[in-house]
């Protein structure tokens, strides 16, 4: 459900994105603009804009950009609703009341309550730990090389032997029984009644990225089993689609996010310094978690354990990221079984060096293949490369199956034309390699003729929000219609609208926009780079020349479409006669 536009309108106006922005970056003025460090980057010179007069972010080194709710939604991973109540807040605007319905109120009035009691159970645990009753657990705790610090930031707690106390203590502070037993905290048995569900256990609180405890990992300490107790799934706890660790590692921005599979090798591993460590949650690793990796990084790096169920378990994952479109390397920690081990005997230093060295995921692929053939064997070797081929055909890029094609025949001394032989004929059997559409490639054709007409567009979309009274003068020459992509035609609409009124909002328009990708580009729609120019003569020609460029794309678009497209022809005619008048036409910019 979304409030009115002009709700989300008055909100966004009374917070002004440069005392917002100023809460989490420092910023510095120079000229209209101010400057700060990328939040979204890592970056050694500011290259972060903020902008008053336009309300709106940009940064001019990696392209994130929008306005004050696009930056919350980015900075503070909230949702758009979250981050509108929260804006509201800030500025004391009442927000009507939207969840009136009762059944809503009851499941969110219900979930609150969970996450209160996992609250309360966490402190319980924690002092347990701390305490001389839990001397047991901080001492398995220390024996694993856990420093005091680390314990607390994980918030590192102890179940005891008598699984009565941790009820007795929840129900002193007013949860009911029904609520223990939904938490997945207590159960009833015959003997004791309602008695704990963690006992003799050191206890991992499991946090979503609000640093919320949704749920609990127990571990036994010695050989007893089973080694690690997790919570049920609950309406807070859903197993598919949170981390451990992400609440610390979705702000590490460090380039990448590692992926292992056990909470002690997340721990052990921000311990050293690695806090980009996440865990998935007793469970394999899912594509919903993919997703969710996929809004912090592009890149992740898994940490397996080195035996065959983590080589399995890694050679799943990298299918689950490659399906959301991340690009997946992974970590080779032999001769130790997991991080936790690995960072013990040898160390940070020698860790870094594996993460730079992480093997590229289809070679891993490969390499694991291979040691399943007999290279002795000219039979099963031929089975390898026909391997190998029907894998190369899952990419769907021409470039990049070609890139990897040169790559494997070289790394494996196969012929490159009898192996490009055996991919065209797979590809042509399955009708595999037809354009399979993978988001965010983060392939862009530079300079391409389209590419070039939208930079056009934008520079003028851009120079008319730094000079609306510019409007005024190229309104007979111009429509939204000369916007030929159609995001940029949406922004041109709007835009002329508000320049017309003369009340025009760019940030507002931004918020017309749901998905993140698109907030991003019509930033950048408002944000591109003018010429630097000094006299105004020469400002003159490039304004000229800009607004020429435009129209002389628009032109030539439609008089493509004729005859498919009943506007074009009226374009086109259009088109042809602003541009002859736009080639003798001096247009000043004073
Ligand atoms: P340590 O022996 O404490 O170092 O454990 P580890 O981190 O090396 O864990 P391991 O590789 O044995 O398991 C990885 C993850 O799988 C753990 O963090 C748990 O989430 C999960 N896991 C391990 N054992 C069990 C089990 O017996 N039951 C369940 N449900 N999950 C388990
Ligand atoms: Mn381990």
């Amino acid at each position: 459900m979304r409030f009115s536009e002009e709700l989300i309108e008055e909100v966004r106006a009374r917070n002004d994105i440069v005392d917002v922005v100023a809460g989490y970056v420092r910023l510095q003025k120079r000229g209209s603009n101010h400057w700060g460090l990328c939040p979204f980057h890592n970056e050694k010179s500011p290259s972060f804009s903020v902008s008053g007069p336009k309300q709106m972010y940009y940064c001019f080194g990696c392209g994130a950009g929008g306005n004050v709710y696009t930056f919350l939604m980015n900075y503070e991973n909230m949702s758009f609703l979250e981050a509108m109540k929260a804006l509201a807040d800030r500025a004391g605007v009442q927000l009507p009341e939207m969840e009136d319905n009762a059944q809503i109120r009851q499941r969110e009035g219900k979930r609150a309550r969970l996450l209160e009691v996992n609250k309360e159970a966490a402190k319980f645990f924690y002092y347990q730990l701390r305490n001389p009753r839990g001397a047991m657990g901080y001492q398995y705790l220390q024996k694993r090389e856990l420093s005091d610090e680390t314990m607390h930031k994980f918030g590192l707690g102890y179940a005891g032997k008598n699984g009565a106390d941790l009820v007795q203590y929840l129900r002193q502070k007013g949860f009911e029984d029904e609520v223990i037993k939904e938490a997945g905290l207590a159960s009833n048995s015959e003997r004791q009644g309602l008695s704990s569900q963690f006992w003799n256990r050191v206890m991992f609180p499991i946090q979503d990225i609000n640093h919320r405890v949704i749920g609990f990992g127990g571990r036994v300490m010695g050989d007893g089993t089973p080694k690690y107790l997790n919570s049920p799934e609950t309406p807070v706890f859903d197993k598919r689609r949170n981390l451990y660790g992400l609440n610390f590692a979705r702000t590490a921005r460090c380039g990448n996010i590692i992926l292992c599979e056990g909470y002690m090798d997340v721990i052990a591993m921000h311990q050293a310094g690695f806090t980009q460590a996440v865990a998935s949650l007793g469970t394999a690793f899912t594509p919903e978690q993919a997703n969710l990796l996929h809004r912090y990084t592009e890149n992740v790096l898994l940490a397996y354990d080195s035996d065959g169920a983590g080589v399995k378990a890694a050679l799943r994952g990298i299918g689950i990221l490659r399906e959301a479109g991340l690009t997946g390397k992974v970590i080779n920690m032999q001769p130790y079984k997991d991080p936790d081990e690995f960072m013990k005997a040898l160390g940070k230093e020698a860790f870094q060096e594996r993460i730079d060295k992480a093997e590229n995921s289809f070679f891993f692929e490969i390499r694991i293949l291979e040691g399943q053939f007999d290279m002795s064997d000219p039979e099963a070797k031929t089975k390898f490369h026909r391997e190998i081929a029907k894998k190369l055909c899952e990419f769907s890029e021409d470039v990049e199956r070609d890139n990897y094609l040169q790559a494997v025949a070289d790394k494996y001394l196969i012929g490159i034309e009898n192996l490009r032989k055996l991919v065209n004929g797979y590809a042509a059997q399955t009708g595999l390699a037809k354009p399979v559409e993978r988001p965010r490639s983060g392939v862009h054709q530079k300079n391409s003729p389209e590419e070039n007409a939208k930079k056009s567009q934008r520079l003028l979309v851009t120079w008319l929000t730094d000079e609306p009274a510019l409007y005024g003068k190229i309104r007979k020459y111009i429509s939204p219609e000369d916007f030929t992509d159609e995001l940029y035609r949406k922004v041109a609409q709007r835009l002329f609208q508000g320049l017309e009124a003369d009340n025009f909002q760019p940030a507002g328009i931004i918020s017309m926009f749901e998905d993140e990708e698109e907030q991003r580009e019509v930033a950048a729609l408002f944000n591109t780079n003018l010429p630097q120019l000094n006299t105004g003569q020469e400002r003159e020609k490039a304004f000229h020349d800009i607004l020429f460029a435009v129209k002389k794309n628009s032109y030539e678009y439609y008089t493509d479409k004729l005859g498919s497209d009943v506007n074009a022809l009226k374009q086109a005619i259009e088109g042809k006669k602003a541009l002859e008048e736009l080639a003798k036409t001096h247009i000043s910019l004073d």
